[in-house]
């Protein structure tokens, strides 16, 4: 400011309701910083707003064979699948909410009874603000059909949900649906606090001279830059289908990304593949949004989010 005067710090806190109160808008993604162990020794994660953890089931899984990611045009393909440590390793081992973040854990499950009990297991433990439940995942007892892309499944689950935890319930989304805004509206019925979307896009590689598909699993997620445009487009859908909060992720990779997820209506942002080039890029989007409401003179999150004008 050029009048000599201090400028006011910005009120950068969100509330996610439910229970779920942020001290700013900007989260790490679901897979793409473990446990958040490993990141704090570059950054103080306490500064963020959420970390969303790796998605966890009962047991441990061993994911699926490699290779298992394939660099892409402005983007890259996963087939990581549902690796990890299991509900009760996670819960035994060093934590991320005694170094003062706040913590998401994302689950999964292959069945409505995995979900359930993954969430009763966690709900008993007070380091843990939310759950991110990924409807990405096949029903096995179903034949293998998506929760995520079936409203009337997504919306048994959820509801399921919602009797079973007191814990503030984000839906993760899958673009992978035929129609994201019927999804959304299902699960908000059902009892969910907030959305998150999108996952990966379904994808696929082929090594040329090898005529073989490059992930071992044949098929992956894309994430990063590539899919920004389509998850921007689902976010802006989604926040004008529901009442509860949207939070925006996507190919996330500087302030200007971030302020148009929330320009056009979400009310936070996770930051995935971008941290695999520089964990630190959370943090810096954040400082990017501070000083933007500086510059113009902004008080609150509210002078940004669904500001969007058309016309
Ligand atoms: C390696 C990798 C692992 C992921 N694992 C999960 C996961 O366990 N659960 C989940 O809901 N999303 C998972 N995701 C999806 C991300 O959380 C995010 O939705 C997606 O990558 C889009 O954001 P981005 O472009 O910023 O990475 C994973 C993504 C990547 C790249």
């Amino acid at each position: 400011m050029d009048n000599g005067l201090k400028a006011k710090d910005p009120d950068l806190s969100v509330d996610l309701g439910g229970g779920l109160a942020l001290k700013n808008p900007v989260m790490t993604a679901s897979g793409t910083f473990a446990y958040g162990e490993e990141a704090s020794k570059y950054l103080d994660i306490s500064v963020l707003g959420a970390i969303v953890v790796k998605g966890i089931s009962l047991e441990p899984r061993q994911g699926n064979p490699p290779p298992r990611i394939v660099e892409t045009p402005s983007g890259m393909l996963n087939s990581i699948g549902l690796q990890n440590v299991g509900v009760d390793v996670f819960l035994s081992e060093p934590f991320l909410g005694e170094r003062g973040a706040t913590v998401v854990v994302n689950i999964l499950g292959s069945s409505t009874e995995e979900y359930l009990k993954v969430a009763e297991l966690l709900s008993t433990d007070s380091r843990i603000s939310a759950l991110e439940v990924n409807i990405s995942c096949p029903n096995v007892k179903e034949g293998g059909v998506q929760f995520g892309m079936n409203p009337d499944m997504a919306s048994g689950l959820i509801r399921s949900l919602r009797e079973t935890t007191d814990l503030h319930l984000m839906v993760k989304l899958t673009p992978n649906c035929g129609d994201i805004v019927g999804i959304a509206r299902a699960v908000e019925d059902a009892g969910a606090d907030s959305l998150s979307l999108i996952n990966t896009i379904t994808g696929m590689v082929i090594d040329v001279g090898k005529k073989r598909p490059v992930l071992g699993s044949v098929v992956g997620g894309l994430s990063g830059p590539a899919i920004r445009p389509v998850a921007l487009r689902m976010v802006y859908e989604a926040v004008g289908a529901v009442d509860i909060p949207v939070v925006g992720i996507g190919g996330i990779s500087e302030t200007d990304d971030a302020l148009q997820f929330l320009i056009a209506g979400a009310a936070a942002v996770q930051v995935g593949t971008a941290t695999f080039l520089d964990p630190c890029v959370p943090l810096n989007i954040l400082e990017g949004i501070r000083s933007y409401m500086i510059d113009g003179g902004m008080s609150a999150l509210s002078d940004i989010v669904n500001t969007l004008e058309l016309g």
